[in-house]
């Protein structure tokens, strides 16, 4: 089993950069507190996979978004992640495949797609520093 260690400290706030974990694609937001109010707003009950930012990220740390890039409908990377890319209807991602449209917590809000995107195992082992799986 291999771990992913991350350097948070260049990623500015409402940047994403897409890096690979055990091969996929991953995610890594920092986001704005704008960005955290959307997901904030969202009535949960609402969600096709009913989640808060909240218990998508780690206390303490809800600005880092961290991800799977991979689309829960049919597994192509999702677009967003990249400076000037289509972030989509819900300033989160959005798959080119078939129109998944994804918020700024990465849940799924139209098209196809079933959940939100994975959140995978990881841990800060400081400030800056995250470990994946
Ligand atoms: Fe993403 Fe189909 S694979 S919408």
């Amino acid at each position: 089993q291999s771990t992913t260690e991350l350097d948070l400290s260049k990623i500015a706030p409402g940047q994403a950069i897409k890096t690979t974990f055990r091969k996929q694609p991953l995610f890594v937001r920092n986001l704005t507190q704008k960005e955290m109010d959307e997901a904030d707003l969202v009535d949960v009950g609402t969600l096709r996979d009913p989640q808060t930012l909240e218990q998508r990220t780690k206390a303490g740390h809800k600005n880092w978004l961290i991800t799977l890039g991979v689309c829960t409908h049919l597994g192509c990377i999702p677009l967003g992640a990249a400076e000037g890319e289509n972030r989509g209807q819900y300033g989160g991602y959005f798959c080119p495949c078939h129109g998944s449209q994804y918020d700024t917590a990465a849940r799924i809000r139209k098209g196809p797609a079933p959940k939100n995107l994975e959140v995978p195992p990881y841990n800060f082992t400081s400030d800056t520093t995250v470990t994946v799986g």
